[in-house]
């Protein structure tokens, strides 16, 4: 298995679930493991009864397990302020009015989230030393991965801006301190290393989803669930990322063959409904079904952890 490990899928189909489970899994066979979760609603926390925020904390009762939680608003406040910071010293204080006023503007552009986010996840990819796997409680969608593709899509755009910026870096310095001591070209210019910066990353984040993660997505045997995942699965083969299986969760369970009461007949009815989806998810799906998971009948957590983690077959080493 791959060290990163990502299980996507739409909202409440079972990715915190499945993806704490297989962590469990990972971190009971002795991999060290660190689980990061992206959901503003904190689901890791229920899962294992703990609080946990942005660095990773070591998971009672478990010697290898330790989880993460990125708050997505917070992720948000970094991005910009890191934003801010690099600008800050480089303009007069009336553009930095302006450029605060971009910025609470760009706090709520559709896709600020996700490109911080992903900001995050690259960070946890680099530094991610002391931990033999990286389990990712989402994956990337539309937005995040259209960033990926900022690198090669944009071509020689962010080498041509480096190129124009270095210029107007050049003429500005002549232009400005005469026989001065030049002081940006010395100290480097901070706006050119931040854009290299970001090329950089977006690199080396699609050279490592395409070469040391694998792409798991969660769904459930329902028609949407279905047609949602097999969108998914496009997606991400779009952007040159291979699905390597799904995880069906939530499989109703067969009631014993000798009830024959109306709960009973309801379950066999919806049995039945759902073995069709799952034909349909095999027939219309490249990506193997790695994994089904029965309902349970209260949340998964606790002593529930180890019953749903057996049921994920999925490699581990
Ligand atoms: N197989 C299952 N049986 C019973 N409850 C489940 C199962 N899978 C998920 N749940 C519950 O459904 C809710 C949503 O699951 P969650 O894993 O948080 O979804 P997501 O992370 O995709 O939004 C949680 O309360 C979780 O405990
Ligand atoms: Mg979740």
């Amino acid at each position: 298995m791959d060290r990163f490990v990502f299980f996507g899928g739409k909202g409440g189909v079972g990715k915190t679930t499945v993806s704490s489970a297989y962590a469990h899994k990972c971190a009971r066979a002795g991999i060290e493991t660190l689980l990061v979760s992206t959901d503003p609603a904190h689901s890791t926390a229920d899962v294992f009864d703990q609080h946990f925020d942005d660095d990773p904390t070591r998971v009672d009762g478990y010697d290898a397990l330790s989880v993460m939680e990125i708050d997505p608003e917070e992720a948000v406040d970094q991005h910009m302020m890191s934003i801010r910071r690099a600008l800050d010293d480089q303009v007069s204080p009336a553009i930095v009015n302006e450029i605060d006023r971009q910025i609470e503007l760009a706090h709520r552009t559709p896709g600020a989230h996700e490109a911080a986010l992903f900001d995050r996840f690259i960070d946890v990819m680099r530094n991610a030393d002391g931990f033999d796997r990286v389990v990712f409680d989402t994956s990337p969608t539309g937005g995040t991965l259209r960033l990926l593709s900022l690198p090669e899509y944009l071509g020689g755009w962010i080498d041509r801006l480096l190129d124009k910026r270095q210029k107007s870096v050049d003429l500005f310095e002549k232009a400005a301190i005469g026989d001065m001591e030049p002081r940006r070209t010395e100290v480097g210019d901070p706006i050119i290393a931040r854009l290299q910066q970001r090329k950089e990353n977006f690199e080396f984040a699609g050279e490592t989803l395409r070469s040391e993660a694998s792409f798991f997505l969660v769904l459930n045997p329902d028609q949407l669930s279905v047609r949602e995942t097999g969108r998914a699965v496009e997606q991400l083969r779009g952007y040159d990322l291979s699905v390597s299986g799904l995880v069906m969760n939530r499989m109703t369970p067969e009631p014993d063959p000798d009830e024959n009461g109306r709960g009973a007949r309801f379950l066999r009815d919806r049995i039945e409904t759902e073995r069709e989806r799952l034909r349909e998810a095999r027939a219309d799906i490249d990506p193997p079904i790695v994994a089904t998971i029965e309902a349970r009948v209260r949340e998964v957590k606790d002593d529930l952890l180890e019953p749903v983690a057996e049921e994920i077959e999925i490699d581990i080493e």
